[in-house]
């Protein structure tokens, strides 16, 4: 991408204008060898997937829809913390670009108010304990007006030109994200997971939120109080005994 002063992360652009997903181009360019840092791009998704098996809604020109491939030396089970990451270099770039007070709600979505404005979906590719690659979708409603929408998501979807007032420049907003992924993820490389839990837990939603829970085995209600160091969010029922939420879809209830 020209004017992007990364060693890795967006130096190489995959752009497409229709197509299905980026998700599963992203996967086959990986599988190819694609390098660390390749960034798929499209226009407009027709069967653009969100988290849960979920549709992502992916009009033409009016977001920005991209997956990044990363290559990170981490075990396994750290690999929900590249989430994490991703969802902080995202609400941080907001911040910068646009000045809206964005939020994070557990584990990966980007708020403002209450209203959705981005979304991240991370895939994993790994072969017994080793991570090969990891695929994170990236869907930011960018130039949306309240026409783009379906009248399923007006009351709990925006973007950031309806929140704004102004259009935001696509390829300034990708560069930006490019240069601090970048620096995040390398800090996080060297460093560990300490400042993304930081920054996290300081721009959450969910802290401080009564949550419903609904697990494998069980459905829990309670307040989310934090991270652990790991990124697990921590829950404490009314009886004060504290849960750990891996993976699971959190409501959220008045109290
Ligand atoms: C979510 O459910 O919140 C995650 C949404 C992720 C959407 C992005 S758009 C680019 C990439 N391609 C897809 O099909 N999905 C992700």
């Amino acid at each position: 991408m020209a004017g992007l002063s990364t060693a890795r992360i967006g130096q190489h652009v995959i752009a497409h204008d229709e197509v299905v997903s980026t998700q599963p181009l992203a996967h086959e360019a990986a599988a190819k060898g694609a390098q660390e840092g390749t960034l798929v791009l499209a226009e407009q998704q027709t069967g653009g997937k969100g988290r849960l098996g979920r549709p992502w809604h992916s009009p033409k020109g009016t977001g920005i829809w991209m997956s990044l491939i990363v290559r990170p030396a981490i075990p396994l089970p750290k690999t929900p913390q590249m989430t994490l990451l991703t969802a902080v270099t995202v609400a941080r770039t907001i911040r910068e670009e646009t000045g809206l007070p964005v939020k994070i709600k557990w584990p990966n979505d980007i708020f403002i108010g209450d209203k959705k404005v981005c979304g991240v979906l991370t895939e994993l590719n790994a072969e017994s304990d080793r991570v090969n690659y990891l695929v994170i979708g990236i869907g930011l409603n960018a130039n949306s007006v309240q026409a783009d929408f379906p009248e399923e998501l007006l009351s709990i979807a925006t973007s950031l030109r309806i929140e704004s007032g102004t259009p935001i420049k696509r390829v300034s907003f990708i560069q930006r994200f490019c240069q601090n992924f970048e620096e995040e993820y390398d800090h996080y490389l060297r460093a560990g997971f300490a400042r993304v839990k930081q920054e996290w837990e300081a721009n959450s939603y969910s802290i401080g939120r009564w949550v419903t829970v609904q697990t494998i085995s069980q459905k829990l209600e309670g307040q989310a109080i934090g991270l652990d160091e790991e990124g697990v969010l921590m829950v404490e029922d009314r009886a004060g005994q504290i849960h750990k939420v891996y993976s699971a879809d959190v409501n959220y209830r008045a109290n």
